[in-house]
């Protein structure tokens, strides 16, 4: 299909690769998002017609596919936090022949950074027969998915043309915590009520463009553990499990890397029997929660040979190789933990001699099922 962007904003400028510039231009996309969905006096604003009909609903399906998917799990966690309302989360092309029992209410909420892709657009099409409301979060106006479902809310992250999909990610989060805000302004849920997400938004932009600064780190990590890599695995517990799968789907879609996104404790009932001398294991540890228990399992694969690099909120004594992100509430960690991990894949991809923005076999919108 054509995009219709102007040449100005699809143009590398002084940047060798579009992944790097749209890894680079996240800051400015949260502080975007934040002026599109926040009033000059500070309230959220969002259209009243969809809090009414998710308030209205029983259920929250998110539907979506890779990228979007993994969007979609965090989105779970910062919606049932936030606003206190069951969400499910599904691959859209798992959905649309194999769906749940749905509830009495289900509301849908498709996440596609396209807008065009067949699998979510198949289910769309079943919900729409069925007469269910459903909200299209995209990056593309008018795109298909928008167009046909009931409402749209746009991510605001100009056009993305690097196939590895970086901001869109950090946007569709960002996106479904104005919702997920918005909802319980309406319903008086009190731990959104007391979220300050405009607030932590802020903190998210600055804290990204701390990390983006640091990129060299990542890049000298990536020569030192992974670019002569044959296998490699993310792993945590909680959000951090979610940022894993999409830390994993990003490295090996452009290095080529069998990498593996491993919930921590999930590790010792087999996929440890892989870790050899030298095996990349980078561990995401935000979750304060579990952030114990993912520091002994990587213990475990450190004396195992593993090559163990970390993405925490803290240093702890004799963790030596890793990155600490700047602070910022937990549940939205994940907009700062996947930066560290974007710029890996990105470094890994170029020292390894690959198209980066072009990875083979891989299309950046899906229009067939
Ligand atoms: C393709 C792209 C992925 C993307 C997925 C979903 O497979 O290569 O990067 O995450 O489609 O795309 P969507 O536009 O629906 O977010």
């Amino acid at each position: 299909y054509h995009l219709s962007v102007d040449s100005e904003a699809v143009s590398k400028g002084t940047y060798p690769h579009f992944m790097l510039k749209e890894i680079d231009e996240q800051p400015s996309v949260m502080r975007r998002i934040s002026q599109e969905y926040f009033s000059s006096k500070g309230d959220v604003e969002v259209n009243q017609n969809i809090v009414n009909s998710i308030l209205d609903s029983d259920r929250i399906y998110i539907v979506a596919a890779g990228t979007s998917y993994h969007a979609g799990l965090v989105g779970q966690k910062i919606i049932e936090k936030l606003a206190g309302i069951p969400v499910e989360v599904h691959v859209a092309s798992e959905f649309g022949y194999y769906p749940p029992i749905l509830s009495q209410k289900p509301f849908f909420i498709f996440l596609s950074q396209s807008g065009e892709t067949a699998d979510s657009r198949q289910v769309l099409s079943e919900v729409n027969k069925q007469g269910y409301p459903s909200l299209t979060i995209t990056n593309v106006d008018r795109s298909t998915l928008s167009r046909e479902a009931t409402y749209t809310m746009l991510l605001h992250a100009g056009p993305e043309i690097s196939v590895a999909s970086t901001k869109a990610y950090t946007a569709q989060i960002a996106v479904q915590a104005v919702l997920a805000k918005a909802l319980s302004e309406q319903s008086n849920y009190e731990s959104g009520k007391e979220f300050d997400l405009q607030t932590q938004l802020a903190l998210v932009a600055n804290g990204m463009q701390e990390i983006v600064d640091e990129k060299q780190l990542l890049d000298d990590m990536s020569r030192r553990i992974l670019t002569d890599a044959d296998n490699a695995f993310y792993i945590g517990r909680g959000i951090d499990y979610n940022v894993a799968l999409e830390a994993a789907l990003k490295l090996k879609e452009i290095s080529y890397i069998h990498t593996e996104g491993f919930a921590a404790g999930e590790l010792k009932h087999g996929t440890i029997a892989l870790i050899e001398e030298g095996t990349p294991v980078i561990g995401f540890i935000t979750d304060k929660l579990s952030a114990g228990h993912t520091r002994s399992n990587l213990q475990e694969v450190l004396s195992r040979g593993a090559e163990v690099f970390t993405i925490s909120m803290k240093r702890v004594a004799n963790e030596t190789d890793g990155i600490v992100l700047p602070d910022v509430d937990e549940l939205l960690t994940p907009l700062l933990s996947v930066i560290p991990a974007q710029l890996i894949a990105y470094y890994t991809s170029l020292n390894r001699g690959h198209d980066v923005d072009q990875p083979r076999n891989l299309a950046k919108s899906v229009t067939v099922e």
